[in-house]
């Protein structure tokens, strides 16, 4: 079989469909490119001075490690200059990130969470970077750029993406017309076609949630949660397994491989943030990845999709994965 270039893929993808445009390809290369050189870093290890703490901390108030600052860094440099984007907006910047003046600005605004998993970092395990991009309103191409020209619906992303930085480097991307992978040729940088129309499977018996929050909470989630434990003897009468990797990029593309729900719930430790997980970097690409894989992604309420943000950084509960399972955590939400 001959095989596909990301290139090519996308070339072949608008031919089909017009849903990849020049301009966004460009923005979708880079940001493969970015992430080629992200890879590489990583990759050094202790070898190269990628490991620990920033001592910093981004405006979630977390604190950042070396590789946090070193991928945001990078996502900008390379997309600095391609003239297919007015901004940027990132998990590491308070504010967003226009297109220096002097260099052209074009259609579309990209958000990003550089490195995600950055608790694995120092112990080798999988970590990844998430993308997303959305249209940039006319006045965004022109002069100031706030943070309202990024604050539409999930459902607007013309385009989304991971990149799991895992033994192998590989990542998963859609343009609104079902959702395909590539595996980086770390030789020769190239991006490799490995599968296309993934679909994630309707029914798991596989779920992913830090158990650790249990005592936190809300009713339907623990009702869910209780259910899938009690296994073979209790309503759901089958066993279900669990995993949780803690970098969202590698449980999701776990599920995205084999099926599966990943839930992270807003819960009771904090009452007034909905949930941990960013919307507008973390859940939205995700779910437009999730949904374009014939899966689910709700909040428990309403598909993530659907959500119209009020704040760049705003937080949002993420429950998303196999379809059946997604349904039945809503409904279980929903009072029913
Ligand atoms: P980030 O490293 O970008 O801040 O994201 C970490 C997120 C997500 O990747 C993961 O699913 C979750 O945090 C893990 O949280 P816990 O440490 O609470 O399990
Ligand atoms: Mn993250
Ligand atoms: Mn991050």
């Amino acid at each position: 079989m001959e095989r596909v270039t990301l290139s090519q893929y996308l070339i072949q993808c608008d031919r089909q469909t017009s849903l990849a445009p020049e301009a966004l390809r460009r923005v979708l290369e880079t940001c493969a490119q970015a992430c080629a050189g992200i890879a590489a870093s990583i990759a050094r290890g202790a070898l190269g001075d990628v490991l620990g703490s920033a001592g910093s901390a981004n405006v979630q108030g977390e604190t950042q490690q070396k590789l946090d600052v070193i991928a945001n860094d990078r996502m900008l440099a390379a997309n600095a200059w391609g003239g297919a984007l007015a901004a940027m907006a990132s998990e590491e910047m308070d504010d967003p990130w226009p297109i220096p003046d002097g260099e052209p600005r074009g259609p579309y605004l990209l958000l990003f969470d550089p490195l995600d998993g950055s608790s694995n970092i120092d112990v080798n395990v999988s970590i990844g970077t998430i993308f997303s991009v959305l249209p940039a309103p006319d006045s965004a191409q022109v002069g100031v750029v706030n943070a309202e020209a990024f604050l539409q619906p999930g459902r607007r992303q013309v385009a989304a993406g991971y990149v799991v930085y895992g033994p192998s480097t590989v990542m998963v991307l859609t343009v609104g017309h079902g959702v395909a992978s590539f595996t980086l040729d770390r030789e020769s940088g190239t991006w490799w076609l490995v599968r296309d129309r993934i679909q994630v499977p309707a029914q798991t018996r596989e779920f992913a949630i830090n158990a650790s929050n249990a005592r936190h909470w809300e009713p339907p989630v623990k009702r869910y949660i209780d259910e899938l434990l009690a296994g073979r003897e209790g309503v759901r009468a089958q066993d279900f397994n669990m995993r949780w990797i803690a970098s969202m990029v590698a449980d999701v593309h776990r599920i995205m491989t084999r099926g599966g729900i990943f839930m992270y719930p807003r819960d009771r430790r904090e009452p007034d943030k909905p949930g941990k997980l960013r919307l507008m970097y973390e859940a939205n690409p995700m779910a437009l990845l999730i949904e374009q894989a014939g899966g689910a992604a709700t909040n428990g309420l309403q598909p993530i999709l659907d959500i119209v943000p009020a704040k760049l950084h705003e937080r949002v509960s993420v429950i998303l994965g196999s379809r059946e399972e997604v349904e039945r955590v809503t409904r279980y939400h929903q009072g029913a």
